[in-house]
């Protein structure tokens, strides 16, 4: 196991009826800034409860914040935060909303434009947040990471801001999710769990578990998920695994890979493509193009998870990147780069970028453009 240092200091509040706690959990003496998305919590009653919850507090809104959010759109938010002298800031929303917020914490207190943030990767000093949240997928809830959007020029880039101070997760917010969005939020925590897991073998038994127990978990509840989302106990246990999948408790001390991430916001950032809906395509090429990297690891999680304990290891391999393609489909997203119209043009557009940007991604640093362009052409 490597060193580590583990500190997350989010307090999660968790289930029915927990969104009327905001006027205990946020201190009396704050100028609130509550952000929000498009405009689903209006429809859902998740505002309302919100609202009601704080009612006599100090509270400035605002709306409009996009999935993959915007610099653009943050710029403003940060402009009108700054002029009402907001000290704390509620995300209520899903990934992209509170990614958003985070920018938001990041720019009130800094003297630059936002972007700047971004670029550095880091934040610096941060207004505190807290969020409700509406959407499981990205983890954002529990963890300090954001990924922001600029428009104008089609760059999606993460950087790391500060933890929520608590989030409020109760599992009615998600019954009026579509379809889509839960498959994609599925698509989402399953390769956040991957991406932590799917590297160099024999690191840390205990990490294994606990990732293969959210895969198992995953793949259990994803046809009452996507067929039955006002099931409460099936929707508990998908919003607890996706905060579980992307809160650092699962990659203790164990190196991490990325790749599938970095390449599938290159798509997002190019095609405007759902982030879930990325993962589900490129890690398919991922798992085949770095099969001998990843043998160790492809072998246990295929006889964990999938039951392949029969043939060569070249066979066993084989169907268990063929039974992971399976999963991703049985989500009813697409698993090829041609069924999306991607193709030839963007596979050169982002070896450029990545070369460009002197790109080293996953766990051997060996994810240049020359292999994004094996692994995107892995998946046509
Ligand atoms: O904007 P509204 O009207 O609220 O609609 C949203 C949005 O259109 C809708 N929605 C959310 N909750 C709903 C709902 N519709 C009905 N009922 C509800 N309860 O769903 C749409 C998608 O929401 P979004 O927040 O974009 O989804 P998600 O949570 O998947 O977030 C995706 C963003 O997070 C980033 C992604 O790259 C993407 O930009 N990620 C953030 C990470 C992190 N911070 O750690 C890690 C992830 O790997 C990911 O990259
Ligand atoms: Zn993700």
């Amino acid at each position: 196991m490597n060193n580590f240092i583990y500190h997350n200091p989010t307090e999660l509040v968790f289930g029915k009826g927990q969104i009327a706690r905001l006027a205990k959990l946020i201190p009396a003496d704050k100028r609130i800034m509550i952000t929000f998305g498009g405009g689903s919590v209006k429809r859902n009653g998740v505002y309302e409860q919100v609202i009601r919850a704080l009612e006599g507090r100090e509270v400035v809104e605002f709306w409009g914040i996009e999935a993959n959010p915007s610099v653009e759109t943050l710029r403003r938010a940060i402009a009108l935060g700054k002029e009402r002298r907001v000290d704390f800031l509620l995300a209520v929303g899903g990934g992209s909303v509170i990614d958003g917020t985070k920018l938001i914490a990041a720019g009130l207190l800094y003297e630059g434009d936002a972007w700047e943030i971004v670029l550095k990767g880091k934040a610096g000093k941060t207004v505190p947040l807290a969020t409700v949240l509406t959407m499981s997928a990205t983890g954002s809830e529990m963890n300090n990471g954001a990924v922001i959007s600029r428009y104008e020029t089609k760059e999606k880039y993460a950087f790391y801001g500060d933890y929520p101070v608590f989030s409020i997760l109760d599992p009615e917010t998600l019954y009026s999710l579509p379809v889509r969005q839960i498959a994609c939020g599925l698509s989402d925590t399953f390769v956040h769990v991957l991406e932590q897991y799917m590297t160099t073998p024999g690191q840390s038994r205990l990490m294994d578990r606990w990732a293969e127990g959210i895969l198992h978990t995953v793949i259990e509840i994803a046809p009452r998920a996507l067929a039955e989302p006002r099931d409460y106990a099936v929707m508990s246990e998908y919003m607890l695994a996706a905060t579980l999948a992307l809160n650092d408790m699962i990659r203790m001390g164990v190196t991490q890979d990325w790749a599938t991430h970095m390449i599938g916001h290159e798509l997002t950032a190019l095609h405007g493509l759902t982030h879930g809906a990325t993962l589900a395509i490129v890690i398919n090429g991922t798992l085949r193009v770095l099969r001998e990297q990843k043998r160790g690891k492809l072998l246990q999680y295929g006889e964990r998870i999938w039951g392949v304990t029969e043939g060569t290891e070249e066979e066993r391999i084989d169907r268990t990147i063929e039974a992971t393609e399976r999963f991703f489909r049985s989500l009813g997203l697409s698993t090829r780069l041609s069924e999306e119209g991607i193709g030839a043009e963007t596979i050169a557009e982002i070896e450029r970028r990545f070369d460009a940007l002197g790109a080293k991604y996953g766990e051997a640093g060996n994810v240049d453009g020359a292999t994004a362009r094996r692994i995107l052409e892995a998946c046509l």
